[in-house]
């Protein structure tokens, strides 16, 4: 059985205490959840070793927003897959398309950053996802495809126990627009194919496809209906600790 899971990205947001307040906030909250379903909090570094404090005991699980692509040495302001371990962080999100865009994350940078974290014993939340023009043209499920394979068809069967998938189409992302419960389930059902293809359909069964994009409190419930969608990957709403609660209690 996959696992159901709400992930926060917080982003490039709240000072350390503004964090300290939202994260107490989320794990009062988190036992009003339902057991079968994960809470993941993707906090900034600077607030990684304090979080992980507040966080003990609780259900929520912490994870990094990035990290760096080689293990140590000469690499100014990049941050360790073993520096995020050793403050407690148990998964980081890799391929966030606003990495993507904005930092120039290649897909094969994205392989390295892989192997690292998991070799750390970090799990990966795998970002996929097309934008506004690709869509229009019709190359959403290539796009995806492509990212899908060009990333995970590195690894085994084994290491996709580790990794979870988010699929977030770029317009979807703080717009407001949401992909519709049918667009983002005809390309998570894809996402699901593809990696079928390579690693055999209990693998692709059992590995957990998130939806992220505009999801709210609002709109959770009609997604995380679908078949192949497993939860979300949520960036605004997370922000507000009655949201984010809210929208994990949408299974
Ligand atoms: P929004 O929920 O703000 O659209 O952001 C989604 C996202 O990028 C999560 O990683």
């Amino acid at each position: 059985m996959r696992k159901k899971i709400v992930a926060g990205n917080w982003k490039m947001n709240t000072t350390v205490p503004e964090g300290i307040e939202l994260l107490k906030a989320v794990v009062a909250k988190s036992n009003e959840v339902p057991a079968e379903v994960g809470l993941i909090v993707a906090a900034p570094h600077t607030h990684l070793c304090c979080l992980s404090e507040v966080l003990e005991g609780s259900k929520v699980e912490l994870s990094a927003q990035n990290c760096a692509d080689h293990v140590s040495g000469a690499y100014t302001g990049e941050i360790s897959v073993n520096m995020l371990k050793s403050v407690g962080c148990q998964w980081t999100i890799l391929g966030h398309s606003e990495r993507r865009q904005y930092y120039g994350e290649t897909d094969e940078k994205l392989v390295e950053k892989t192997k690292l974290a998991l070799e750390a014993g970090l799990g990966v939340i795998l970002c996929v996802g097309e934008n506004l023009d690709e869509r229009e043209a019709g190359k959403h499920f290539d796009v995806c495809s492509a990212q899908i394979k060009n990333v995970l068809y590195n690894f085994s069967a084994e290491d996709m126990k580790k990794i979870i998938v988010a699929y977030e189409p770029v317009w979807a992302i703080g717009t407001g627009k949401t992909a519709t419960a049918e667009q983002a389930e005809e390309i998570h059902a894809h996402i699901r194919k593809v990696l079928a293809d390579k690693f055999g359909a209990q693998v692709a069964e059992d590995t957990t496809i998130l939806y992220g994009g505009s999801c709210k409190p609002s709109n959770a419930r009609e997604l995380f209906a679908q078949k192949d969608i497993d939860g979300g990957l949520i960036g605004g709403a997370a922000l507000k600790a009655d949201d984010f609660i809210a929208i994990a209690q949408s299974y």
